[in-house]
């Protein structure tokens, strides 16, 4: 009957529909064999970066900083950090065994990440003016760490020219330039405040060093958060035949940018890459972090409202808008706990209205944009736990990883997956994973206290 016809030719089209978004889906399924690739590109670009800088993508950046904290650090210390959307300053007070710690975060208007190199650090030096005059210590003369989350090509541990801007900074005037003389040039400006800046730190090796001052089996820093990159202690021979052991910073966020990855970057990968302010860089990180994973489920949500496959066909205002999607409305869109009606309301309160039915296909598009990112950091970390393993000629490794970010820290799967691509892909290794506190703050502290005992003796 004619009943039964469009009975059978609506079925058949919502079978179509099913099909056809779930074929996008699986572009971002990798197989085990892929993920396999990709530990073995991250290897050969962390011992390629380790032979030379210049032609590698991962880069692989000498930290000046051997030792673990032990215990013995004492004192106040003030702690800048510079990296994601903020920038704090912290006053790090070592007291026995414990530490105490108070901050002020700093918000950093777009106009002055993008601004000039001067502009950014006459207002990082505003805010730590600020900081001092809050706690009272305008007229003293304080160590410092200076966190600056960015790729650092470093001469000592207090010297630093910046390799290049990633995430979402991009003043002028700086690249090429040591970022610790335009901070210290900065404060002679002013003219009305003095710091002594000892160390120049990235975040994932105060990360590290944070946790490794509560776990001596603590190894390698991981950030999961705005944007993706892991540090860990090398062997010196490796690099300057001397039995010792240096922090490296990967800068791992580079991997795939000649190319290496591109069986597996997909068109919304590249959408993202197209509309960035560094094109055809960080491509991994682009894959992996917060900043991004937003961008890519809206990319994947725009293509299936085009194609009649989401929100009726209707492409919105909202959808076409870069930045709707924060890592915080994937988390909570992915969690659990949260019924279909409450996925919808989140998506109407960001002006995107669906069905039911639309809020099922955003949520296994968030699912699976996250679960790549987090098994995308876990063949990376099996890769640099194999490494550590054979430079050491053991046949098992236990270690640690000190990990801080709002992916890692916030997400309801994340770091679920990311342990768990660990365990099956570095089989030989028992990675633990310590959330840090106050990572970069302290562990600039930290490094700054060691950098300091060092001059003095
Ligand atoms: C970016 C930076 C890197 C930093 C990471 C996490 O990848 O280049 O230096 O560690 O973000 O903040």
């Amino acid at each position: 009957s004619k009943g039964a016809a469009l009975v059978a030719a609506v079925a058949q089209r919502l079978t179509s529909l099913r099909r056809q978004v779930s074929e996008t889906l699986s572009l971002f399924r990798l197989k085990e064999e892929q993920l396999q690739l990709v530990k073995a590109r991250m290897r050969s670009g962390l011992d390629a970066g380790l032979r030379s800088k210049s032609s590698s993508t991962i880069k692989m950046l000498p930290s000046f900083v051997y030792l673990t904290p032990d215990g013995t650090e004492r004192g106040k210390y003030l702690a800048l950090d510079l990296g994601g959307t903020n920038f704090r300053a912290l006053l790090v007070r070592f007291k026995k065994q414990t530490s105490r710690l108070y901050h002020k975060i700093y918000t950093i208007p777009l106009e002055i990440m993008q601004g000039t190199g001067e502009e950014l650090f006459d207002h990082l030096a505003q805010c730590v003016c600020d900081f001092l005059d809050y706690m009272g210590l305008k007229n003293t003369r304080l160590p410092a760490g200076f966190t600056f989350s960015f790729p650092c090509e470093q001469s000592a541990i207090d010297t630093g020219t910046l390799v290049a801007w990633t995430k979402g900074f991009k003043a002028t005037d700086s690249e090429g330039h040591d970022v610790v003389s335009m901070l210290r040039e900065a404060i002679k400006r002013r003219n009305d405040i003095d710091l002594d800046i000892v160390a120049l730190i990235n975040d994932t090796v105060g990360t590290m060093m944070s946790c490794a001052h509560e776990d001596q089996r603590c190894e390698i820093g991981m950030i999961a958060g705005t944007g993706t990159n892991l540090c860990y202690m090398e062997e010196l021979k490796n690099i300057e035949k001397i039995e010792q052991r240096m922090c490296i910073n990967t800068e791992w966020g580079g991997l795939g940018d000649d190319g290496c990855l591109d069986d597996i970057i997909t068109l919304y990968d590249t959408e993202v890459d197209q509309n960035s302010i560094n094109q055809g860089k960080q491509r991994f990180e682009k894959m992996t972090s917060g900043m991004y994973l937003g961008e890519v489920v809206r990319q994947v949500l725009l293509d299936l409202t085009r194609r009649g496959l989401l929100f009726k066909g209707h492409v919105s205002e909202t959808l076409k808008t870069p930045g709707i999607f924060e890592t915080k409305y994937l988390s909570q869109i992915e969690s659990d706990r949260l019924a279909l009606l409450q996925v919808r309301s989140i998506l109407q309160q960001l002006g995107l209205h669906g069905t039911c039915h639309d809020s099922i296909i955003v949520k296994h598009v968030c699912l699976v944009v996250s679960r790549r990112a987090a098994q995308l950091c876990g063949a990376g970390m099996a890769a640099v736990v194999d490494k550590i393993r054979e430079n050491r000629g053991l046949d098992h490794l236990d270690i640690a990883v000190g990990v801080d970010g709002s992916l890692y820290k916030l997400h309801p799967h994340f770091s679920q997956v990311l342990k768990e691509t660990v365990r099956v892909m570095a089989p030989q290794c028992d990675v633990t994973f310590q959330p840090s506190e106050e990572g970069s703050g302290k562990g600039a502290a930290l490094i700054a206290a060691v950098a300091r005992r060092k001059r003095d003796v």
